[in-house]
């Protein structure tokens, strides 16, 4: 091989590598959390509707059984927001918000008969939202 060749081959072998390195590391930065949201409505409720959305992320409607959990990431440092549809009521809230979560890398969601519960660690919980019917 010429001296030519064996440049060609180290500076392809070094964009390739370049490239694989950037998807990795894209990809890691792409997920910053995520949010659990568990329908923890009294039983008889029957399945919830959720749907989690950012400005930039929309991850659609989803259908969440008694006692099921739905999991979707935060891919961007934005808002997001899901709505939660059990029979005739219906919440909303933010989900993450980059100003209250900070860098946690999770965050849990209850949605019980007397609201909507925040936790960091899945174990202790704050009430954040209630419920509205029409
Ligand atoms: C959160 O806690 C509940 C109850 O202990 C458990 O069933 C569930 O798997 C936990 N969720 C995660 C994501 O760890």
């Amino acid at each position: 091989m010429g001296a030519r060749s064996c440049l060609v081959v180290f500076l392809v072998s070094v964009l390739i590598i370049i490239s694989l390195s950037s998807s990795v590391l894209g990809r890691q930065y792409k997920q910053l959390a995520a949010i659990h949201v568990t329908n923890s409505m009294p039983k008889g409720s029957g399945p919830m509707q959720i749907s989690c959305k950012s400005s930039y992320t929309n991850y659609g409607m989803h259908q969440v059984d008694e006692g099921g959990e739905y999991q979707c990431g935060v891919q961007e440092r934005a808002v997001y927001f899901c709505m939660a549809l059990s029979g005739r009521q219906m919440a909303s809230w933010h989900a993450f918000q980059p100003s209250r979560d900070g860098s946690r890398k999770a965050v849990y969601w209850l949605l019980k008969d007397d609201g909507i519960f925040l936790s960091w660690d899945n174990s202790t919980w704050v009430r954040k939202s209630v419920w509205e019917s029409e």
